[in-house]
């Protein structure tokens, strides 16, 4: 197993990493229950998966343990099923002491911890992700959240879980697409800050395509690393360092948009949006194309799409025009000055935008 923290003061938490671990769950968290009552919020695809191994390895650390099974899928990502979670905590009379547990991807984990953030101004909660993407991101960080029929994420607090728990064995089980998807957020972080991590990527490339589970394991802890430290230096996102972990986003919830929610998956939306937000960064002369040419390679062998759906280049500027990161109604765009650096910046010139939304023409 492997762990690592994310240092925040006094509300400092612990990433386990491993094969295994729901089965170690009392073990890892128990100390954190500390005998006390505890509710795991999961979703009714995972509930049948993980939630007995869960419930088994927490049950002698729990004074009370109680479970609530969410509809599966991102439309559920509501305030009415944060409701729900909120009638279950008071049904069950939980004390301010109260432990909610996460078990699901990053719709499970936002909404959750969502709740977490506002039943009696906040409980502890932990995340367990059994996602990628949610192992390797939305897990760790503490944005917590629902979306409104407006826009994704428009509601939501920051607060930051006790611990995540990442086991490796959930993966197994994750549909193809989901699986690639996750690895869109992957190559992301090498991308932003990390140069020889999109080396190593681009090195164990068929690995990860075979959830070879020793490389996951070393890939899911890079991931992890980087946004620790992202939010330890940065986790309200005021600096300008955490907005950088939307390369990709801002073209990426414009074809979500654009596709209409479930459409494109949010990772498949993310890799074609990080090879417009590089074609875009070559087109301002910032990127070398020979850089470019091997984010495409990456990505088009880990099985993801490289370019946007034919929705039209307008439409998309207009969803893209909604995203939250806009400042004064200008568009604030993650860019790429190389592999493993990037900037954030309202500064471009407009063509080279126009020119790269192109793409999107049917
Ligand atoms: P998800 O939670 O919808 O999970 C994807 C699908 O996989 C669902 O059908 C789910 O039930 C199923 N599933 C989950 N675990 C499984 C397993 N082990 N085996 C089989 N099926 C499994 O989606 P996601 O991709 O995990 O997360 C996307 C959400 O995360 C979005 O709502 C996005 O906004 C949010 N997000 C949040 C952050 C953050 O920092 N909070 C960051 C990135 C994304
Ligand atoms: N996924 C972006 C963030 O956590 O800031």
């Amino acid at each position: 197993m492997r762990s690592l923290e994310v240092a925040l003061g006094n509300r400092s938490y612990p990433i386990y990493i491993g094969e295994n671990l729901l089965a170690d769950s009392g073990a890892l968290l128990g100390q954190l229950i500390d005998a006390r009552q505890a509710l795991i919020v999961t979703n009714d695809v995972v509930a049948p998966l993980y939630a007995d191994r869960l419930r088994a390895g927490l049950l002698d650390h729990c004074a009370r343990l109680e479970g609530l099974v969410l509809r599966d899928g991102e439309e559920h990502k509501s305030l009415d099923t944060m409701a729900l979670i909120l009638d279950a905590l008071v049904e069950q009379r939980m004390g301010r002491d109260g432990c909610l547990i996460a078990l699901g991807g990053g719709v499970t984990g936002d909404v959750a911890g969502f709740a977490a953030a506002t039943y009696q101004r906040g409980i502890s909660f932990i995340q367990v992700p059994t996602t990628l993407l949610a192992q390797v991101d939305s897990s760790v960080g503490g944005k917590t959240g629902v979306n409104h029929p407006a826009g994704k994420n428009l509601i939501g607090a920051f607060h930051q879980p006790s611990a995540v728990l990442a086991d490796l064995d959930t993966l197994t089980t994750l549909d193809e697409r989901q699986y690639r998807a996750g690895l869109a957020e992957v190559v992301k972080y090498g991308l932003i800050i990390d140069a020889p991590f999109f080396g190593w990527l681009e090195q164990a490339s068929t690995a990860l395509n075979a959830r070879d589970p020793a490389v996951l394991a070393q890939a899911i802890e890079r991931c992890c690393m980087i946004k620790s430290d992202v939010v330890a230096q940065d986790e309200q996102e005021r600096s300008g360092l955490r907005v950088l972990l939307n390369l990709g986003h801002t073209f990426g919830h414009g074809i979500e948009r654009a596709m209409g929610f479930g459409g494109w998956l949010h990772g498949e939306a993310v890799a074609a949006g990080m090879v417009m937000a590089a074609q875009m960064s070559a087109r301002l002369g910032w990127l070398e194309e020979a850089e470019v040419s091997r984010i495409v390679r990456l990505l088009q062998f880990l099985g993801l799409p490289i370019a946007p759906p034919p929705v039209g280049a307008a439409k998309l500027l207009d969803h893209m025009r909604l995203d939250k990161k806009n400042r004064h109604g200008q568009l604030v765009l993650v860019l790429l000055q190389e592999i493993g650096s990037a900037i954030v910046t309202q500064d471009f010139d407009e063509g080279a935008l126009m020119q790269t939304l192109a793409a999107a023409e049917p």
